[in-house]
């Protein structure tokens, strides 16, 4: 059965798409009844309309109902390896570019950040790379989701310990401040590469001229048409060159497979092609050749 056979699902679709804006119903139906049905029967319910009753007089069930669609969860470097390959290939290839091109402007975009710690994680690496030549390049990540509490929580940019068990030690003392909670801030010096946008991928206008897209554990939860479709787009958002890095349990569909180079296939990295960059595949810039046209640039 489709979405749009079943009337009283579409009903409750359409309220939640009027109420709030936000448009579920080219999500996968599975993954929605799923989710929908673990709110009913918290109620003992069975049937949608008198769910909707419920929505009408609870503000509250209304926001775990909304919780409950958006699925924010998310860590910092989560998959590692994804991020290993961000630091060691993916971010020296975009400095050697912007080198080449006499082009300081670096942009990348974090699609469905949820609570930050995706376009946090990769302003870390770039912070990394770049070291004291950061403020030499005109850097911008953007993070954006639908979902304006996960957002609120990305604003705060204030994690429990639990919350960033993942991040090495040494990245940790340089980036965070640890308050009187036990809990750690994000230094403003990455915070500030970061600008947090309420974005419905969906529907709104992309953010164009990117250099690296991270749209991670966001398309599994689309119907195919619509992962087609917002694939494609991201390829126009891409910078000849760029990465577009997915979830691991994502991957190319539709046209997209054959329009995007595959980098890594394992690790979801594609990449929109450039012809005559004269940087290989597979190709590990070291830190020191970094450091020397990251030199280079000053002295130009
Ligand atoms: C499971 S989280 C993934 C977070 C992060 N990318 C990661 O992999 O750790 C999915 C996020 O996508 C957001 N999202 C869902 N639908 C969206 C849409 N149409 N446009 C933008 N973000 C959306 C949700 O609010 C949620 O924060």
């Amino acid at each position: 059965m489709s979405i749009t056979d079943n009337v009283s699902l579409m009903r409750l679709l359409t309220k939640i798409h009027e109420d709030k804006g936000l448009d579920f119903t080219q999500y996968k139906e599975s993954t929605l009844l799923r989710r929908i049905n673990s709110r009913l029967h918290k109620y003992e319910l069975s049937s949608f309309d008198d769910y909707i009753k419920v929505l009408e007089e609870s503000p509250d069930e209304y926001n775990e109902l909304i919780n409950a669609l958006t699925i924010n969860v998310t860590e910092f470097f989560r998959n590692p390896e994804s991020f290993e390959a961000i630091k060691e290939t993916i971010i020296p290839r975009v400095i050697l570019s912007k080198h080449k091109k006499q082009h300081k402007i670096i942009r990348a975009w974090s699609c469905g950040c949820s609570s930050g710690d995706e376009p946090y994680s990769l302003a870390i690496l770039f912070s990394e790379r770049l070291g004291n030549a950061k403020g030499r390049f005109l850097l911008t990540i953007i993070g954006s989701d639908i979902d304006k509490n996960a957002l609120k929580e990305a604003e705060a940019m204030t994690y429990s310990r639990e919350r960033v068990k993942a991040i090495d030690n040494k990245l940790l003392q340089k980036y965070f401040e640890k308050n009187e909670s036990d809990n750690f801030k994000l230094k403003n010096s990455v915070r500030s590469l970061v600008r947090l946008r309420r974005h419905d991928v969906i529907k709104d206008i992309p953010f164009m001229r990117c250099d690296v897209i991270l749209c991670r554990n966001l398309l599994i939860y689309f119907n195919k048409e619509l992962q087609e479709e917002i694939l494609l787009k991201f390829y126009q958002c891409l910078n000849p060159g760029g990465s577009l890095i997915l979830g691991m349990v994502e991957s190319l569909i539709g046209p997209s497979i054959n329009i995007f180079e595959h980098v890594n296939n394992r690790l979801r990295i594609y990449r929109r092609p450039e012809q005559d960059f004269g940087c290989g595949e597979n190709d590990i810039i070291s830190q020191k050749e970094i450091d020397k046209i990251v030199n280079e640039m000053l002295d130009n």
